[in-house]
C-alpha cells in the first residue's frame, strides 16, 4: 500500500524516518507572507489561527494574504500577492496554508508568486497528506496533490523553493507540533519534506530492503468482470491481454473512444481468441453518471470483481507555462473519476482496485506539474482506501518502453 517499486531484486519503499530536532526554541526573522484560505472551517481552521499566532510568537513579522475561493486563480492571485508585497520589504519566506481550505490553488500560486516576483521560498502546508507514524492515517488524499506539485517545483523553481509540511490531520495542531513547524522553517531540519507531529519530526526517505526479506505475495486470478478504463490505451490494451492470458471471464474496457479507438477492434479480436468475454465501452468514466450507468450494465452473472485505473490525459507542461485547463483536463481522470470508481464500487466485493502511478509522483519530474500531483493523489488514495479495509494498489511505473 506504500509507495515501492523492484528493481533487481530489491524493493524500494518510502518511510518516515524520526529526526531529532533541536529543544531549543526556534526562532524566524523577517517578513512571512502567509497566503491563507478564506474561512477554513472546524480544526483546519484552528490550526491556520495557530500557525499565525506562533509565527508571531516566533520573531516573524507576519503579512496575512487571504484568498477567496473565487480569486485563486493566477491573475488574481498575482495582483493580491504585488500589493501585499508593495514598498514593503523583501519576505524572508512564503508560508501556504491554502491546503487547509480544501482548495489546493497551489498551482496557481507557484505560478503567482514568479509573476509577482516574490523570490522568497515557498513553504506548502497539509494537514493529514501523509502517514508518517503508527497511528497516523490519511484524512483527504487530495491534499496529496500538493505533495505531488511540489516534488516538481523543487525541481523546476529550486530557487524559490521551500518545501512541504504535513501536520496532523485529525486535532488542530498543539504547541510542540507548531514549534516543530517553526524549526523546519527556520532551516534547523535542514529538509523539504517532513511531517510534524506531537511526538516527533519525521523526514522522508527511499530506503531499501532485498525482495528475499518480505514474503511472497499471494497469488490473484481475474474472476467474473474486471473493468480496465484506458482499456484500450498502450498500458490498458497490455494489462487487458496479460488479464485474458490469466483466464479473465469478461474484460469492460472503458474508453472515451471505446470501440472507436485505434486499434480496438484488433485487440477484441486478439482478447476473444485468449478466451475471454470483450465489451468495448465508450464511457468517459470522470463523469459519475456515466461511469454508474457503466456499472449497472455490467452482466449479473458475471460480478465486477475487479478495478484496474489506467485511463489518463498527458498534457505535459512546466509549472510555469500550464494554464488551469490543462491542469484540470489531467487532474479530471486522475482525482474525480477514481473518486467515481472507489465510491460507486464501494460496496461491491471487489478483490483489485489497481491505480496506474508513477515515478514521477514518488520523485517528481519536470515538465509533470500535471500528472505527478495526479499520481501522488493515486498514491495517497490507494492507502486511504487500505486505511478503510479496502483493496487498493498504486503502481508506481517507470517510463514504458
Ligand atoms: N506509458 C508510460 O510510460 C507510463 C509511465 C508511468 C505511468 N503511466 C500511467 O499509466 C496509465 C496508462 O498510460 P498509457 O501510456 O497507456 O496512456 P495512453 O496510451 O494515453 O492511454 C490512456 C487511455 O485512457 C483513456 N482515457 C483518457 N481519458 C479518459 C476518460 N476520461 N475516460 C475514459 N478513458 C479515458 C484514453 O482513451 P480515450 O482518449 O479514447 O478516452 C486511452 O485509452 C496512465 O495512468 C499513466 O499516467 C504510464
Amino acid at each position: 500500500s506504500r509507495e515501492q517499486s523492484t528493481v533487481d531484486g530489491w524493493r524500494y519503499r518510502v518511510v518516515w524516518k524520526p529526526q531529532a530536532d533541536a529543544v531549543t526554541k526556534p526562532r524566524l526573522s523577517g517578513t512571512w507572507l502567509a497566503v491563507v484560505p478564506e474561512a477554513p472551517a472546524g480544526a483546519a481552521g484552528d490550526t491556520v489561527a495557530a500557525v499565525l499566532r506562533t509565527l508571531a510568537d516566533r520573531g516573524a513579522e507576519v503579512r496575512t494574504v487571504t484568498v477567496a475561493a473565487d480569486a485563486a486563480g493566477r491573475d488574481a492571485l498575482t495582483a493580491t500577492l504585488k500589493d501585499a508585497t508593495a514598498g514593503a520589504p523583501a519576505p524572508a519566506g512564503v508560508l501556504s496554508l491554502l491546503a487547509l481550505g480544501g482548495d489546493a490553488a497551489a498551482h496557481a500560486l507557484s505560478q503567482a508568486l514568479g509573476d509577482a516576483e516574490v523570490a522568497a521560498p515557498l513553504w506548502c502546508v497539509t494537514r493529514g497528506a501523509v502517514v508518517a507514524g503508527r497511528s497516523d492515517r490519511i484524512t483527504d488524499p487530495g491534499q496529496a496533490l500538493v505533495w505531488g506539485l511540489g516534488r516538481v517545483a523543487s525541481m523546476e523553481q529550486g530557487g524559490r523553493w521551500g518545501g512541504l509540511v504535513d501536520l496532523p490531520g485529525t486535532d488542530a495542531a498543539d504547541d510542540r507540533t507548531l514549534e516543530r513547524l517553526v524549526g523546519v522553517l527556520a532551516g534547523d531540519a535542514a529538509e523539504d519534506q517532513v511531517a510534524v507531529r506531537s511526538s516527533g519530526l519525521f523526514v522522508r526517505r527511499l530506503v531499501r530492503a532485498r525482495l528475499a526479506d518480505s514474503p511472497a505475495v499471494r497469488e490473484w486470478r481475474p474472476r467474473g468482470t474486471t473493468l480496465v478504463t484506458g482499456g484500450t490505451g498502450v498500458l490498458g490494451g497490455q494489462v487487458a491481454r496479460w488479464l485474458a492470458e490469466n483466464s479473465a471471464e469478461h474484460l469492460l474496457l472503458a474508453s472515451r473512444r471505446g470501440a472507436e479507438a485505434p486499434g480496438a477492434a484488433e485487440l477484441r479480436e486478439e482478447l476473444t481468441a485468449l478466451g475471454a468475454r470483450v465489451t468495448l465501452a465508450a464511457c468517459d468514466v470522470s463523469d459519475r453518471e456515466a461511469l454508474a450507468g457503466l456499472l449497472a450494465d455490467v452482466p449479473a452473472d458475471q460480478p465486477l470483481t475487479a478495478v484496474i485505473h489506467a485511463a489518463a490525459v498527458v498534457d505535459d507542461g512546466v509549472i510555469e507555462t500550464l494554464t488551469a485547463e490543462q491542469v484540470a483536463a489531467v487532474l479530471r481522470v486522475k482525482v474525480d473519476a477514481t473518486r467515481h470508481l472507489h465510491e460507486l464500487t464501494r460496496d461491491l466485493d471487489l478483490s483489485a482496485f489497481v491505480l496506474f502511478s508513477s515515478f514521477a509522483a514518488t520523485f517528481g519530474a519536470p515538465g509533470q506539474g500535471n500528472q505527478a500531483p495526479g499520481n501522488a493523489f493515486l498514491d495517497a488514495f490507494a492507502e486511504y482506501r487500505r486505511a478503510d479495509g479496502l483493496p487498493a494498489t498504486s503502481l508506481a511505473w517507470g517510463p514504458w518502453g
